[in-house]
């Protein structure tokens, strides 16, 4: 049991529950933001996670804001304790071919995806170098190294999210703070629910796995990054994706 505090930004999500879960089940003091507790019923999901046991906080920010990034980390830190592990997750998708994509489209998915990798891990990283200790997982896409039909916006977003990784795992490596990004393909959530059926069961037949992958095998590489153990493992791209994109 680590004791240490992982936040987890839009932890509630598809993907988000399974890993703070899984933090959660590792020992760390998970907390969770969210945009709006009430709308996303938060205290339902803390009470669904209690009643299977584990013990989850949350906070309520845009991690699109830098203010309320700012707010959320004071908060986050008042309650819990300094954090340890930061997993930026938060992400969002607007599709459509750049012939068709609106102004609002593109800059809400920078916003969202990219933008907030700074707004979040700013508020955190002078406290982990301080400190000597810290662990930075940031959550990109399979999209992102390869580019995809529609998602021009959303692409430039996560490819942008790894260039930030291989800089700040530089800045950090000799103060004990190391950034990682994750890649995940295709996972079974409620973004990839709303492709339509045609286009999905398309993407599916290119995954040599021949499915989506679980929400639960991307925990498991934040919970392996996360780890004391993983500090020699820093500015790499992991990717999870059932062997749909494969490199080098
Ligand atoms: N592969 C091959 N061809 C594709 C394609 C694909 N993935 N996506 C679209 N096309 C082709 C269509 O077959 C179609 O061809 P024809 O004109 O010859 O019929 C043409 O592009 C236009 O497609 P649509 O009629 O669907 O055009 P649209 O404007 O209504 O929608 C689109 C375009 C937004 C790209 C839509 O097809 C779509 O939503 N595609 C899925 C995009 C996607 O993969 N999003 C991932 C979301 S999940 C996620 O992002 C998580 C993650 O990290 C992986």
């Amino acid at each position: 049991m680590t004791g240490r505090v992982a936040l987890v930004t839009g932890g509630n999500g598809g993907i988000g529950t399974p890993v703070c879960i899984a933090l959660a089940s590792a020992g760390y003091r998970v907390v969770t933001t969210c945009m709006d507790a009430e709308a996303e019923n938060i205290t339902d999901w803390q009470a669904q996670l209690r009643k299977e046991g584990h013990e989850v906080g949350y906070v309520e920010c845009n991690v699109a804001d830098y203010e309320s990034c700012q707010r959320m980390a004071a908060e986050v830190e008042r309650e819990h304790g300094p954090v340890d592990v930061l997993v930026n997750l938060a992400g969002i998708t607007r599709d459509g071919f750049l012939h068709k994509m609106a102004a609002e489209d593109w800059s809400a998915v920078i916003k969202v995806n990219l933008d907030s990798v700074f707004n979040v891990t700013r508020q955190f990283v002078t406290g982990m170098r301080e400190r000597g200790f810290g662990r930075i997982v940031n959550v990109s896409s399979v999209n992102g190294q390869t580019g995809q039909f529609g998602q021009s916006n959303y692409s430039a977003s996560k490819a942008g999210m790894h260039g930030f990784t291989m800089a700040l795992a530089k800045e950090g490596a000799r103060k004990g703070v190391t950034a990682n990004t994750v890649s995940p393909g295709y996972v079974e959530t409620s973004m990839t629910a709303a492709i339509a059926d045609e286009v999905r069961q398309q993407i599916i037949a290119q995954v040599p796995a021949g499915r989506m992958a679980k929400p639960e095998e991307i925990a498991r590489v934040i919970v392996f990054l996360a780890a004391d153990e993983s500090a020699y493992i820093n500015g790499a791209n992991i990717p999870v994706n059932g062997a749909q994109f494969c490199s080098f």
